[in-house]
């Protein structure tokens, strides 16, 4: 029921509204898209995340910021169950999406992590044609009845994500040869293909030279008409120029969440104020 429920808005959100606003149906609509509450993320008996509770809204940038080994891309993978291919990973409290529990058994998991979409660290197309790489999900996920309807997914994607006049006369390439900042963004028209409410990226950037850096950002402002997205970054000047709010991590905790300029200016707990300014990590 509630999996045909998601399965009828994705088709016809990107159906109908893959122009504007993709998976945004009423429920996205600056409302809490995701929210979490004492989330606990355990590594066989070692506890990597202590509780964290947080709500993110529809349309915002969230930035995920703290020292390394502090839990962010633990954190974020719970917001597709990606913790759920983690071998020895547990975790514990509740996380929903437009209010419904992603851990409900009647949930399909698969369509959960189409509609909340990742971008990883390392750009990592598939070894196969341009087209394929951002075909291939609405095809897996049967959203198109017919190859036009399928081409223009495709295009409208690679457009979104700012690739389609570099890569329009050669779909047939290899994804894997295009550069790194190309390569990342196609992951990240891939993602949208499957017309997510969500994006999730992971140090999307740490990868790239400053100017497809500067892309990928620019790319961000563009997306969040039309996305949620949470950001990992361990480059504070990158969550100071693309994010609405920020949230700083240490060890596990989530110690402080703030709109960005606060988070950055005045900083309300000295942990967050020592890492802002350097003083650690
Ligand atoms: N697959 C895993 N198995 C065991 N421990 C892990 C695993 N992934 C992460 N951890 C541990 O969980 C903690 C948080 O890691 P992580 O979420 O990767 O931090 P960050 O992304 O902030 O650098 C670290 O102590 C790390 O060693
Ligand atoms: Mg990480």
């Amino acid at each position: 029921m509630m999996e045909n429920n998601m399965a009828q808005a994705t088709m016809g959100a990107k159906l109908d509204a893959l122009p504007n606003k993709p998976g945004g149906g009423p429920a996205a609509s600056g409302g809490i898209k995701l929210s979490s509450r004492d989330v606990r993320v355990f590594y066989g008996d070692n506890e990597a995340l202590h509780g964290v509770s947080m709500d993110v809204m529809a349309n915002e940038v969230v930035a995920f910021i703290g020292p390394s080994g502090c839990g962010k891309s633990t954190f974020l993978r719970c917001f597709n169950r990606m913790n759920d291919t983690v071998a020895g990973a547990r975790v514990t409290g509740q996380i929903t999406l437009d209010g419904r529990d992603i851990h409900d058994h009647a949930i399909d998991v698969v369509q959960l992590r189409a509609q909340v979409g990742m971008v990883f660290q390392k750009p990592n197309p598939f070894p196969k044609p341009i087209y394929e790489n951002v075909a291939y999900g609405p095809r897996l996920h049967g959203l198109t009845s017919s190859k036009s309807e399928l081409d223009q997914i495709v295009e409208s994607s690679l457009r979104r994500a700012g690739l389609w006049e570099e890569v329009k006369d050669r779909l047939d390439a290899p994804g894997t040869g295009l550069s790194g900042g190309q390569q990342q963004r196609l992951c990240i028209a891939r993602a949208i293909a499957v017309s997510p409410d969500v994006i999730l990226m992971d140090e999307p950037c740490s990868a790239l030279d400053p100017i497809a850096t500067a892309k990928i950002e620019e790319l961000i402002h563009e997306l969040k008409e039309n996305y949620t997205i949470i950001i990992v970054t361990h480059n504070m000047q990158q969550a100071a120029r693309v994010s609405d709010r920020t949230a700083f991590f240490h060890l596990g905790d989530l110690i402080e969440l703030g709109t960005t300029s606060q988070i950055f200016t005045t900083p309300k707990q000295q942990r967050t104020e020592d890492y802002v300014t350097g003083r650690y990590g």
